[in-house]
């Protein structure tokens, strides 16, 4: 996928060239699992596979959509933009420009073509990107100042109103903010973050379970209602916690016993967790590498019994790839049931890991494996022509 593809697509469409091109990043999320919607701590990059968007204006306060890998139009009037939850991709572009006039922004009409590689149900947010490379090309093509937060929250209502799923705020965050190169460590109650470059050495590799992953599918929203029943229990005795991100192990340990064995589970993964991603943040900046894995192998085995989001693919690859070569650290990523591992390796044997994890995976599942070496992309942009 590139600028002239999106150039081309529209013009066979709309039979015009389009005015601006915008692409924005599907991500992979290095550790912080499921802490988002816990006003807690994620440390995600955005990766090389992205959703690309042409645009140009119409006088109507219409928007004429076409999806390029589906072939399929829809159109939009933006002030009937029709009913939520259709359960189709064009609800997030309903809902992404629903949410930005909701926020303020008047927008104008446009003809919208879209397309990506972000491979869909893999878990690498390729909703995020979609939203965020339709928003940005709606504001731009209105005139309207960017304000990538603003931008990323008005994705996140999308998904809550639009999409139906509750989710936090990384995917969106990171396809706003994300920086080559380099990871992005976000506070995601104050919003606050700072990025922090990756090893040279270290390639990141993401291993698709071929399990289709479903966000919507109620599990999800289940954790984060448990996760709420946690916080409104531990209150009684914590009076000043808004969220998990306010309890300490201690604090849990001490208190959490009246809670359900379940709910004490997800409270646990949750605020150990949080733990995690400070440590590995530190660890990043001091370049060590045990300790990045074993923070990888233990936010995993959190995720595995105390969160209960993965699946034995899942697992099956991170047993993989901790024998192979160049191995530094394993896990799975994103919200899980489902979808891929993220791996940090070192460069030199990148070839030989995936050999490795691909062979092994088909000898125990006899699926074959996609594997995507891939490094950290920047941020939603617009994509200048020549
Ligand atoms: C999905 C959600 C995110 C986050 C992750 C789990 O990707 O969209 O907000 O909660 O799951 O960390």
């Amino acid at each position: 996928m590139n600028r002239a593809n999106a150039v081309e697509g529209f013009r066979q469409v709309f039979l015009r060239p389009p005015t601006l091109v915008t692409r924005a990043p599907g991500r992979v999320n290095l550790i912080g699992e499921h802490t988002d919607y816990n006003d807690g701590f994620v440390l995600p990059a955005a990766i090389g596979f992205a959703t690309w968007t042409a645009a140009a204006p119409r006088l109507d306060r219409t928007l004429h959509v076409h999806a390029g890998n589906r072939k399929e139009s829809v159109v939009i009037p933006l002030d009937n933009p029709g009913a939520p939850l259709q359960h189709h991709w064009s609800d997030y572009v309903r809902g992404v420009a629903v949410e930005l006039e909701r926020d303020g922004h008047r927008l104008s009409g446009a003809d919208l073509w879209f397309a990506g590689n972000v491979p869909s149900g893999a878990g690498l947010s390729s909703s995020a990107a979609l939203e965020m490379s339709v928003g940005l090309a709606l504001l731009l093509q209105s005139g309207i100042p960017i304000d990538r937060t603003r931008l990323a929250l008005a994705g996140q209502r999308a998904e809550h109103h639009f999409a139906g799923t509750k989710c936090g705020i990384m995917d969106q965050f990171i396809s706003a903010h994300g920086q080559a190169q380099h990871a992005l460590l976000l506070d995601c109650r104050t919003l606050g973050f700072r990025t922090l470059p990756l090893p040279e050495s270290l390639r990141l590799v993401i291993c698709d379970s071929g399990m289709p992953h479903a966000l919507a599918g109620g599990e999800y929203n289940t954790r984060r209602a448990q996760c709420e029943e946690g916080v409104a229990y531990l209150r009684n005795f914590l009076p000043s916690i808004q969220a998990l991100r306010d309890v300490t192990p201690d604090q849990l340990d001490t208190f959490a016993g009246g809670l359900s064995h379940v709910v004490q589970q997800r409270c646990r993964h949750v605020v150990s967790e949080n733990q995690r991603v400070g440590a590995f943040a530190q660890a990043l900046e001091s370049s060590n590498c045990d300790q990045l894995g074993d923070l990888m192998a233990a936010s995993h085995a959190s995720l595995r019994n105390d969160y209960e989001v993965s699946c034995p693919e899942l697992d099956a690859l991170v047993d993989f790839a901790s024998e192979a070569p160049g191995i530094v650290g394993a896990r799975m990523t994103g919200g899980g049931f489902g979808g891929c591992t993220v791996n940090l390796v070192q460069a030199a044997d990148v070839d030989a890991f995936q050999a490795h994890v691909a062979e092994a995976y088909e000898r125990r599942t006899g699926r074959v494996q996609r594997i995507f070496v891939t490094e950290a992309a920047d941020g939603a942009s617009e994509v200048p022509g020549a």
